[in-house]
């Protein structure tokens, strides 16, 4: 989704907001643009178009001196992706500049009640801002105008806001939509993610919905819609630089997936005390208090939430529902008397989880968020968060933190279980066993090569595997843009067995003693109308033709072992294909508009 970053100071505002809007690039955008304050002759200028922010690199002049901007990535809402529809925005005299993350649900009703004058050049919904902050600024203040504009606004947005007429000066509001701010010695930064500050500020303030904040370069004060000055905390920033670079992968997606063993020994040196886990009281009496779980999430993190309840469920015996957040915000289903809601996200942000927060919070039920992101408003605004300590995770397809979730839902579970394993050296297997099938990298490169020649592929499994199916499928469509479908292997055969032709490839996992057999003999039902299989499997229930075999850990666990090579099919796939891995067609890491 949109990425902003604005900055006023001392320093080159030009080479902070480029590097600013590369680190964002991982949320996914179509455009990007830039307004610049050329300080040697006091006038703004505009490079905006379709395309990288490496692009706009290229049509940015270097040769003034400039210490105030905003820049911005665009994904597409309102209007196509074009040089016009890019932001910065501007008002109808160019007196105010605007970068937008969000969406304003009543603009066209803004433009019939004030703006019928108005002449406006493109399609989007945030140049209404501008032209409305630049109306109500004929008659006070420019603080007036944007809270007065604020007041008007409906739906999601993050702005940052400079007025021509005042080049001193760097305005910033947010509501629904993320914005921190990044406080160093040299100058003040706005960015819809801490990312963007680090290196450049050593401490942020995240904002509250429907707040404001006007920045000089030095200081900066923070109001509500009313002008009341609000009470703020700076926390440090301690993202470490190497940690957001690729290093020595070609992408941070084979990072990442690379990442995963040793995020789980992270895990495991955090969340426990020898054998015992370290979890603080109030969480597990929460979920010991509650009578059903209701986990809440969007895509990956929702697949993960499917092992979670099977997790709940079976080792910790509490019933859990898993629901997919933009379904439930609009269509609460029947609750039980004493809910407990479980938020996974990897990003925090994620506007149909947030959504829901808001709505279960004022019917006073109980939250817990589980995140990769400790300062995400999801974090923030929950009565209780874990953090996955998956270290941040930049590829917009998702990996080590799905592992890493279910990690945390297992701790979570065990808490409450008759502990008949010995968690810590489960875990401990599985990062192990993740490594030894990283050591088989080349070989599944291989395998894809020969493999995946087809535009369409099915994921088959049944139980845990299943949820593991829906999650390597999601993975294989994000990036290599296959057609490629999860399935519960018994129910192929009523409907979409009849889409299996010569060569369809069919993927299964199978890690359950239990009903190994039975996908075993749906795999043969696909197998006898032409389908090229290829089989996951874990040593215990693994056939000498099996072409992948993982090793054996706890049943339950094996979704996390099974996905690291659905993770690697999906990355060669996309590799041999010639796509843009980190940042898939069409798709944003953080989806901050529902
Ligand atoms: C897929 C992927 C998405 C996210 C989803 C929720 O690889 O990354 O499906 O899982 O958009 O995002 P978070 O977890 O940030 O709430």
């Amino acid at each position: 989704m949109c990425g902003i970053v604005g900055y006023i100071g001392t320093e080159d505002a030009r080479g902070i907001i480029l590097n600013g809007l590369k680190r964002l690039e991982y949320r996914g955008y179509d455009s990007a643009g830039i307004t610049l304050f050329n300080g040697d002759d006091d006038t703004f200028h505009v490079y905006k178009d379709k395309g990288r922010v490496a692009h706009l690199e290229e049509i940015t002049d270097f040769s003034y001196r400039s210490v105030l901007g905003i820049g911005h990535t665009r994904w597409a809402t309102h209007g196509v992706p074009n040089q016009i529809n890019s932001h910065p925005q501007s008002s109808d005299s160019g007196r105010f500049f605007v970068v937008h993350n969000g969406v304003i649900d009543n603009y066209k009703e803004l433009i019939t009640s004030h703006l019928n004058e108005s002449v406006f050049a493109s399609d989007t919904d945030t140049e209404v801002i501008a032209h409305l902050i630049e109306k109500f600024s004929y008659r006070m203040s420019v603080s007036e105008a944007i809270r007065k504009t604020m007041s008007l606004l409906e739906g999601s947005y993050a702005l940052a806001i400079i007025d021509t007429y005042n080049p001193y000066k760097l305005y910033a509001c947010k509501n629904k939509s993320p914005l921190v701010i990044g406080v160093g010695d040299n100058g003040v930064v706005v960015a819809s993610d801490v990312m963007a500050c680090v290196g450049y500020s050593d401490k942020f303030v995240p904002l509250e919905d429907k707040t404001f904040v006007e920045i000089d370069g030095a200081t900066y004060r923070i109001m509500d819609i009313i002008g009341k000055v609000v009470p703020h905390v700076e926390k440090p920033i301690d993202v470490d630089y190497f940690n957001i670079e690729k290093g020595e992968y070609s992408h941070f997606m084979l990072k990442e997936i690379n990442e995963q063993p040793a995020v789980l020994r992270n895990i495991i040196g955090a969340y426990f005390d020898g054998d015992e886990v370290l979890l603080n009281g109030e969480i597990q009496q929460a979920i010991r208090d509650s009578d059903r779980l209701y986990i809440v999430a969007a895509g990956t993190s929702m697949n993960a939430g499917q092992i979670g309840r099977e997790l709940f469920e079976k080792m910790a015996g509490i019933p859990t529902e898993v629901h997919i957040a933009s379904e439930f915000a609009y269509n609460l289903p029947l609750l039980s008397k004493n809910p407990l809601f479980i938020f996974i996200s990897q990003s925090g942000e994620t506007a149909d989880l947030r959504a829901v927060l808001v709505n279960i919070k004022a019917k006073g039920y109980r939250s817990l968020t589980i995140t990769n992101v400790k300062t995400s408003t999801l974090a923030r605004e929950a009565d209780h968060f874990v953090e996955i300590l998956a270290g941040p995770e930049i590829a917009v397809a998702s990996t080590k933190a799905y592992t890493a979730q279910i990690a945390i839902l297992a701790i979570l579970a065990y808490g409450l279980s008759d502990k008949h394993i010995n968690l810590r050296k489960e875990l401990s297997k599985v990062a192990i066993s993740m490594e030894n099938i990283i050591d088989k990298r080349d070989y599944i490169d291989k395998l894809v090569k020969d493999y995946l020649t087809k535009r369409n592929c099915f994921y088959i499994g049944r139980g845990i595997d299943y949820y593991g199916c829906l999650e390597s499928s999601l993975k294989l469509k994000e990036i290599s843009y296959i057609q490629t479908e999860g399935f519960a292997a018994g129910e192929l055969k009523h409907g979409t067995i009849a889409l299996i032709e010569q060569d369809t490839p069919v993927i299964a996992i199978i890690s359950q003693r239990a009903i190994a057999k039975n996908t075993r003999s749906n795999l043969n039902e696909v197998k006898s109308r032409g389908a090229k299989t290829l089989v996951i499997a874990t040593r215990g229930v693994h056939e000498p033709d099996d072409q992948i075999v993982v090793d054996d850990v706890y049943e339950l666990f094996s979704p996390m072992l099974t996905v690291v090579p659905a993770q690697f099919i999906a990355y060669y796939a996309a590799l041999h294909r010639g796509y843009d891995i980190d940042k898939p067609r069409n798709l944003a890491k953080s989806v901050t508009v529902e």
